[in-house]
């Protein structure tokens, strides 16, 4: 089982922060992204020229069912808790469900040239906005705990993340 789940908007540090907390817990890391393309064979731009959003959202979820079978940090996507289903599964793991709380401005000045990201590439600045603000609702119903990454390093960000779960090293985290 995963002993911490993290969330939040892309470019949040999701993936740098979780593999250097896999590090200092000595576990191993698990990219969701990172899965999917590996299950399908294609690259996340690729997947969703080709299937289209709700495709890859449908992949998201088998890989996100699969994900929580096993041990290790699991950093999620972006778009991971805007599905009810994944929503549920995030709620009822007993894996700590970390949000990386990012300010927009920071997120769209950190992926201006970034050319990974599908769906960033849709939209102008309001229309990121809108969508922040919709997903940070999705966020907060499963986030166990929140930590605002702006302007911390990502070494302070894992400090952080262990400082605020090991007092909760109970039960629900084995
Ligand atoms: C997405 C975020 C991406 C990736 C896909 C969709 C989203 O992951 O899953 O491009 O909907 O926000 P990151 O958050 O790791 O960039």
């Amino acid at each position: 089982m995963a002993k911490v789940i993290l969330i939040g908007f892309m470019g949040s540090g999701k993936t740098t922060v979780g593999k250097r907390l896999a590090d200092r817990l000595g576990c191993p890391h698990l990219d969701l992204d990172e899965l999917i393309v590996r299950t399908s064979g294609q690259s996340i731009s690729r997947i969703f020229a080709e299937h289209g959003e709700s495709g890859f959202r449908e992949l998201e979820t088998q890989s996100l069912a699969a994900a929580l079978t096993k041990r290790g940090i699991l950093s999620t996507g972006g778009g991971t808790p805007v599905r009810e289903e994944n929503r549920r599964m995030l709620i009822h793991t007993d894996v700590p469900v970390v949000l990386l709380k990012t300010a927009p401005g920071v997120i769209l000045e950190r992926l201006k040239r970034d050319g990974t990201r599908p769906l960033l590439e849709t939209l102008d600045r309001s229309q990121f906005i809108a969508l922040y603000r919709k997903r940070l609702g999705f966020y907060h119903q499963v986030a166990d705990v929140q930590i605002v990454t702006d302007e911390k390093s990502p070494d302070e960000v894992v400090a952080e993340i262990i400082r605020r779960i090991d007092p909760a090293l109970s039960p629900r985290r084995q």
